[in-house]
């Protein structure tokens, strides 16, 4: 990361490193751990911060005066998009997958309340859709900045790039190691950032993504060629090679955003041995994929994971009857 990389504050940071010591007592195998990023601080948290501290800060740098993105209607990058907006007193157009649901809840109460104008584009290409909205905003003499779908281009990446960096630092601070990382991938931005900020800093463990909603042979080469942008965006000269990339699609179950059985049984148990939350869309299913691997001895007991928290808690709410049902 050059010092002359725009970036602005967003979060707080570094977030906490927590063993989750009645879980892993519970379940009787590895240690398992937290790092905590539902906890970055910005309307609620979530990965999407660290990513957008970044995007804001190239949006800034160009002179953009709205910033427009996209996601599902209970996206928690939508959510974190509009807020970082809403602190840089910038205007901030979401377009959001389908209708308009009857219920505005969770993310999208969310999105309401720090701002957001929020354009429905129903069946609609969504690139399309935000390619017009640009266009109305230059029209009306804005300057509009587009963030990709999910904050997953090399400049959104880069900050996990950096969190890689702020994890290394933790380890050695608290005399710690991690055999694994166990993340949520969906854009795969995260993921890729952390396998570039890995190589590039020598972190020995393996990473983890449990996809949320793609197939791991169209996901996986996605974050491979993420990561190599990222890491040329970066300067760096290494080529990073196909097996650094560990996707597992075992659990996509019904599909994007449907929280089943697996999901359900990860919020509760989380919640109820550990006080902490996981969301029904992207960390419940991870979560749920990490109980699974855990109870079929993937792991060794000697092992240290570390889960890494992606956020997405205020679409619980959303969730409210299926999840007391
Ligand atoms: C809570 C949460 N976890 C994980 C992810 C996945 O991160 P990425 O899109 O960088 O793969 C997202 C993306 O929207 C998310 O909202």
């Amino acid at each position: 990361m050059t010092p002359s990389t725009p970036r602005v504050s967003l979060g707080h940071f570094p977030t906490p490193l927590q063993k989750l010591e009645r879980l892993s007592e519970l379940l009787g195998g590895p240690e398992i751990w937290g790092k905590r990023d539902d906890l970055t601080g910005l309307a609620t948290g979530g990965n999407k911060t660290r990513k957008l501290e970044y995007l804001l800060g190239d949006a800034l740098a160009q002179g953009a005066t709205t910033v427009i993105t996209t996601g599902a209607p209970q996206s928690n990058h939508a959510r974190q998009t509009a807020a970082a907006a809403a602190r840089y007193g910038l205007r901030c157009v979401l377009v959001l997958a389908s209708m308009a649901p009857p219920n505005i809840t969770g993310n999208l109460l969310l999105d309401h309340l720090v701002g957001a104008h929020v354009r429905w584009a129903g069946e609609r290409d969504r690139y399309e859709v935000m390619e017009e909205v640009a266009a109305e905003e230059r029209a009306a003499g804005r300057t509009p900045y587009i963030i990709p779908y999910g904050g997953s281009n090399a400049i959104g990446a880069s900050a996990y790039v950096q969190a890689m960096d702020e994890l290394i630092r933790q380890m050695h601070e608290q005399d710690l190691h991690f055999d694994h990382i166990v993340l949520a991938t969906s854009s795969g931005g995260t993921q890729a950032g952390l396998i570039t900020g890995a190589r590039a800093l020598n972190f020995r463990g393996r990473i983890l993504g449990i996809s949320v909603d793609k197939t791991a042979d169209v996901l996986s080469p996605h974050i491979l060629e993420l990561a190599q942008l990222t890491a040329t965006h970066l300067g760096f000269r290494f080529e990073l090679r196909p097996e650094a990339v560990k996707v597992n699609d075992d659990y996509l179950g019904g599909g994007y955003g449907v929280m089943g059985k697996p999901e359900k049984e990860a919020i509760f148990l989380l919640a109820r041995t550990e006080g902490l939350l996981v969301d029904p869309v992207y960390t419940g299913r991870a979560m749920a994929g990490l109980l699974d691997l855990i109870r079929k001895g993937a792991f060794s007991s000697g092992e240290k994971i570390l889960f890494w928290h992606t956020g997405g808690i205020p679409a619980l709410f959303a969730y409210a009857e299926q999840l007391l049902s």
